[in-house]
């Protein structure tokens, strides 16, 4: 039995829940998880795991601030362990380029180069965001040629079934023997 950490940042929530559903189909498959919220938290890794995968989510171009602070104090573990990065945006969904520069930002930014990425699409929560916010993210869903634009709803677009896969493939590389 393998003991997974995943640790991550949401703003909104939508990677919050990406993240417990990774937990879930860890846990089925008869391994440990555990999530760990890192905002406003000056975490530092434990010991005692076999496995991290971070998550985290973009707005304005960038992951959250606290994640890569997280990367950073905690290099040489994540270099160590096997370890994924799950980065969750909108640019994932027409304009894939977009959703990899966020990721290759984060790489320099942090200096950590995981072996397994996963990109997933997030959800636009209407009902969740502030009046600015809401006309803002309707804007922009709006100039991309979207018909998402009912605010009095929320739209989420993660395919689970990807994020299923992707949890798979790294319980799998664990248990491959290495090299
Ligand atoms: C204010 C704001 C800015 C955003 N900026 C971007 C962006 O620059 N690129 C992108 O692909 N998605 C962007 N998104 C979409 C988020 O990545 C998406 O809503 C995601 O599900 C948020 O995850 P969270 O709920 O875990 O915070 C933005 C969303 C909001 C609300």
């Amino acid at each position: 039995m393998a003991k997974i950490y995943i640790p991550y940042g949401s703003v909104e929530g939508q990677t919050a829940q990406i993240a417990e559903y990774i937990a879930e189909r860890v846990r089925a498959h008869g391994h440990q998880a555990e999530t760990a919220d890192l905002k406003h938290s000056k975490h530092t890794l434990p010991g005692g795991y076999d496995g991290v995968i971070v998550a985290a989510s973009v707005h304005m171009g960038k992951h959250e601030g606290f994640v890569t602070d997280f990367v950073k104090k905690n290099r040489g573990e994540l270099d160590r362990l096997p370890s994924a990065l799950v980065s969750v945006s909108l640019a994932v969904r027409g304009d894939e380029q977009s959703a990899e520069g966020y990721v290759e930002k984060f790489e320099e930014e942090t200096g950590w180069r995981p072996a397994h990425v996963g990109l997933f699409a997030g959800a636009l929560l209407y009902t969740q965001y502030n009046f600015l916010k809401r006309q803002l993210m309707k804007k922009i869903t709006k100039d991309e040629g979207s018909l998402d634009l009912d605010t009095t709803r929320d739209y989420v677009y993660t395919e689970w079934d990807g994020v299923q896969r992707f949890t798979d493939d790294f319980l799998a590389g664990l248990a491959a023997p290495a090299g």
